[in-house]
């Protein structure tokens, strides 16, 4: 399972870079945003500092939601550094910007899913990751991980190549959830991978391994 942190900020993504796991990076607009980071030149500098900490994929996403303008911004985000894999919304557009991209070899990450005939439509057009968002259907009293375990059914009956990139992870749960069904990468925030690493037995039994050791070598 490859391991996605889903922020803009770089402090967070050095910090899980030095954690040895993590494997590329997702960001959107509002993560952007959210970070300060406006203007097309601000944000594409910024997409390039994010891959010079990261060694694996960093999604970028495009704003435009015409077939042309989607296009012509994808090729310009591909171009900025090899590891940028071009984010695209599920909509009409999309879908044939994802099979364009697709042809002509550019790696894409299909965005905004939120039901398994929109993934089954991604893998089609040969989208390389599709981005369901699990945490946002869990806030509608939707089952979010159901929606990760069928679409594994459907790209496994088919043998679909599409990656699938549980996304909107919102704690660590999600994390192992989602690795029990087979998901193929989790992208969520810094959070629910450290809290991967949490068990109060460890604590408890780290503490005592220390406090007899003190005691055998003062
Ligand atoms: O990668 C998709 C993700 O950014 C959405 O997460 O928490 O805004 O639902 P969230």
């Amino acid at each position: 399972m490859k391991f996605f942190i889903d922020t803009a900020n770089l402090d967070q993504i050095k910090e899980a870079q030095e954690l040895g796991v993590l494997d590329g990076v997702t960001t959107n607009p509002s993560l952007m945003a959210k970070e300060g980071i406006t203007g097309k030149d601000n944000i594409l500098k910024h997409y390039v500092d994010i891959c010079n900490i990261v060694d694996g994929d960093v999604s970028a996403e495009v704003v435009a939601t015409d077939f042309d303008n989607m296009v012509k911004e994808g090729e310009e985000l591909a171009e900025l550094h090899e590891q940028i894999v071009v984010k695209v919304p599920m909509i009409k557009d999309g879908v044939k910007a994802l099979k364009y991209f697709s042809d002509k070899g550019i790696r894409t990450n299909c965005t905004l899913v939120f039901s398994p005939g929109q993934a089954l439509l991604a893998a089609k057009a040969g989208a390389t990751y599709v981005s369901p968002f699990l945490g946002r259907l869990d806030d509608i009293s939707t089952d979010g991980l159901n929606l990760i375990s069928e679409i594994r059914l459907i790209y496994d009956n088919y043998g679909f190549e599409t990656q699938i990139l549980a996304a909107s992870i919102r704690h660590t749960m999600h994390v192992i959830d989602c690795a029990k069904i087979g998901a193929d990468v989790m992208t969520g925030p810094l959070s629910s991978i450290d809290g991967l690493l949490k068990h109060p037995l460890t604590d408890i039994g780290l503490a005592k391994f220390l406090e007899d050791y003190k005691k055998g070598n003062s």
